[in-house]
């Protein structure tokens, strides 16, 4: 018999069906007579009861089973007398699959956040990460779809590259060579006899490798794991995160700004549509003001905010901030959630950011002090995108490659594409993970990844 998901029986129009089930214990109750056991298969949030009758052969050992036990079941499926559930099986037969020992970690209370990290290979199980599960799965496919409905091509950067995109020298080293006895060359390690013949690493962005391909296929994306040895525990950093990477020919930095927006509104039109149940809990258990929050994001046109302007605000602002704003000083966290939260109480673009803070790729202004940068911003969080339209004009690329002391003999073929039908063109990066939690309410990072990589932590 065909194994039918409890999302399809919970949303089931008819009863009497003949259905099999496989998934989780999650409860069980034992009245006289019957069990009843609540079963859980991952597909959706909700559970379906199953009614155990004690003439089943097997029922001693039913009244066994303990929350996280594994069972299939088969049985008719009908409307159910109790409240709080509009179906339920009654079992004809239960096969437990795999059973649990009594000390399974997850009791029917709710554990914290950090103690669930200890146990990241079970909590999965519980109903708020199933729910953030799921609908990171939904929200990859949203991007997907997005993408496509808009004529972009989706490519495949390299995850090795021998490139740092972003200048900040936060990188992986990948190496074969033994690290205790490396080959040496006039006193330093000879990295001609690694595997590349030069030093690789892990990607930090696609986004050069983009470049590349939007030059000949148009509207381009990459959507991948992104690489950073950023060494600080934040709530909104981590070691190893997915990006997603438009990159636009023939796009200036308002077209840019104008299509994150479209982006970033489709995505979470799409989520409180598609998984309405999983954000309902997020809005109950986890911040109440989630949805008001989310229909601002999907509905209200975004603050385009010029950098000065935005330090201007701060340095005006009726309250103190630990980190000093000052014009030439990147933005904290702190300071991009005052101007999403409590100054405009929306998201916000902030652009054209001096040059001296921002790498070599931005198109240099007119000023001649700041490139065409682009954050979006966003309550909450603060970042969630970071883009740019890019230097397009070879002469003023080599002279910030020079300025930012990136070796022009490393990048000649990104020098080179300036040299064949050079046009202006714009893309930007959006933190996956940092939109996971925009959508949820989770504010810390390392919850909304299965296995989050972050400084000495990768036991999972
Ligand atoms: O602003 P970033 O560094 O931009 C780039 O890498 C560009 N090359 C992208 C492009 O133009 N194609 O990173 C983009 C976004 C950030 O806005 C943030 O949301 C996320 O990536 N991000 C991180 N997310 C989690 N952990 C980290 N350590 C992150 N670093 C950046
Ligand atoms: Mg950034």
């Amino acid at each position: 018999m065909k194994r039918t998901k409890i999302a399809e029986l919970l949303n089931s129009t008819s009863s009497d069906e003949r259905v099999l089930i496989q998934g989780w214990v999650r409860t069980r109750r034992d009245s006289k007579g019957f069990s009843f056991i609540e079963v859980n298969d991952g597909s959706c949030l909700g559970n379906i009861q199953v009614i155990a009758d004690a003439a089943l052969d097997n029922y001693e050992d039913l009244r066994k089973l303990i929350a996280g036990s594994a069972i299939g079941v088969t049985g008719e499926l009908v409307a159910s007398p109790g409240k709080g559930q509009a179906w339920e099986i009654r079992a004809s037969r239960i096969d437990i699959i795999g059973d649990a020992s009594e000390s399974y970690p997850l009791q029917k209370k709710r554990h914290t956040d950090e103690f669930l990290r200890t146990i990241a290979h079970l909590r999965p199980r519980t109903n708020k990460y199933g729910a953030v599960f799921r609908i990171r799965s939904e929200l990859s496919f949203a991007i997907h779809r997005f993408f496509r409905d808009h004529g972009f091509r989706y490519i495949h950067t390299p995850i090795i590259t021998g490139s740092d995109c972003e200048g900040a020298g936060e990188l992986f080293r990948v190496t074969t060579l033994d690290v205790n006895d490396p080959p040496k060359r006039a006193g330093t390690v000879d990295w001609g006899a690694d595997f590349f013949g030069k030093e690789a690493n892990l990607t930090v962005s696609g986004q050069l490798s983009a470049e590349m391909l939007a030059m000949a296929l148009g509207d381009v994306y990459t959507f991948g794991p992104t690489f950073r040895a950023e060494n600080s525990n934040t709530r909104r950093h981590v070691a190893e995160f997915w990006m997603v990477e438009p990159e636009m020919a023939f796009c200036d930095l308002e077209c840019n700004m104008a299509f994150a927006q479209e982006m970033i509104q489709y995505l979470t039109t799409y989520i409180l549509q598609e998984c309405q149940e999983d954000i309902q809990l997020f809005a109950r258990f986890v911040d109440k003001t989630l949805i008001s929050t989310l229909s601002v994001i999907s509905q209200s046109e975004y603050v385009r905010l010029p950098y000065e302007e935005a330090v201007d605000i701060l340095n005006h602002a009726p309250r103190s901030f630990e980190f000093e704003v000052a014009s030439g000083k990147d933005l904290q966290s702190e300071h991009e959630r005052y101007l999403t939260e409590v100054h405009f109480k929306k998201p916000v673009i902030v652009f054209d950011y001096p040059k001296t803070i921002k790498p070599f790729y931005m198109r240099l202004n007119d000023d001649d002090k700041t490139v065409a940068a682009m954050d979006v911003l966003v309550p909450r969080i603060g970042e969630i995108i970071g883009g740019s339209q890019r230097e397009e004009r070879l002469h003023v690329l080599e002279q910030r490659m020079k300025d930012c002391g990136v070796t022009r003999e490393d990048y000649w073929w990104y020098l080179d594409m300036r040299r064949f039908g050079s046009v202006p063109h714009s893309g930007f990066g959006l933190g996956f993970e940092r939109m996971l939690m925009m959508l949820t309410g989770i504010s810390n990072i390392r919850d909304v990844i299965p296995f989050p990589r972050t400084p000495n932590s990768i036991e999972f």
